[in-house]
């Protein structure tokens, strides 16, 4: 981890920014034609050699994508911490306990949705109770656990009570409206919130080459979860360079994050 000085004797920890590229579509594509290939296991390796600090895949209840041998093939053949994404069902707990990823985010399922539409409800009227159960579960077989949350506090907060170890923020609705800056400031004050409630903070989903920056500069997120849009350039001009090239423009956006600030030293 990179230490940035600010002030004179203050030293404040600001981590570098990783990438966990999400392979699911590279099952997507083998799905449309239930063949061996392309197969998500090799695209996990290719992101490995691109840059990827981590592999996440999401396990649905329909199977419609990533299935279990994935999701064990990838663990064992990619030496990279593996986030596996699921819904709040008893099943897949049951599996995802035996593979023992080193993460697993906790998304909402809506049967037939295209993809994730939006945070958990971890309101006690909502979800709190179960994630709550989940959570412990999984953190008893030293798994982290986290939520994917929309941006905003209270979400945060209840994260925090729960015990969840870190937080994915969901940055649809900024992917979808990138000049809007109330909402980079919105991602930034809930990730700060989070942060310093001692959350691991990650953001995620619609993100792109084109659109990464403005999250990538901010600080207190550690982890960016990046799917679709690398799949989709993975076409055209390979994995391994569709990677590179994201990682490459998240890095330098944190670098320019990093060194607009005061006395900065990177040691
Ligand atoms: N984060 C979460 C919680 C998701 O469900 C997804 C999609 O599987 C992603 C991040 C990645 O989104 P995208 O594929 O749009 O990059």
């Amino acid at each position: 981890m990179k230490m940035v000085t600010q002030g004179k004797n203050e030293k404040q920890k600001y981590p570098e920014i990783r990438l966990s590229v999400n392979v699911d579509h590279v099952a997507s594509l083998r799905e449309a034609r239930k063949e061996k290939e392309p197969d998500p296991v090799h695209a996990a390796v290719l992101a490995k050699i691109g840059g990827a600090d981590g592999i996440t895949v999401h396990l649905r209840k329909d199977r419609r994508h990533i299935k279990e041998r994935d999701v064990k093939m990838i663990k064992e053949a990619v030496d990279l911490p593996l986030t596996v994404e699921m819904g709040l069902f008893e099943d897949i707990l049951d599996f995802v306990l035996e593979v023992k990823p080193a993460k697993v985010t906790l998304v909402p399922e809506r049967q037939g949705e295209v993809t994730t539409e939006g945070g958990m409800d971890l309101k006690p009227e909502g979800t709190k109770n179960e994630v709550e159960k989940f959570a412990k579960a999984l953190q008893e077989k030293g798994i982290k656990v986290g939520a994917f949350i929309d941006a905003d506090e209270k979400s945060v907060q209840i994260a925090n009570e729960i015990g969840l170890d870190f937080v994915e923020i969901n940055t649809t609705q900024y992917a979808k409206n990138p000049q809007n800056f109330k909402i980079v400031k919105k991602i930034e004050e809930v990730a700060k919130y989070a942060s310093e409630k001692g959350l691991e903070v990650m953001a995620g989903h619609a993100l792109s080459v084109a659109n990464v920056s403005k999250i990538a500069q901010i600080i207190y997120i550690e982890e960016l979860s990046i799917g679709f849009s690398i799949v989709a350039r993975a076409v055209f001009v390979g994995f391994e360079r569709a990677v590179r090239e994201m990682k490459d423009e998240m890095m330098r956006a944190r670098f320019l994050a990093i060194s607009s600030l005061d006395n900065f030293k990177i040691s």
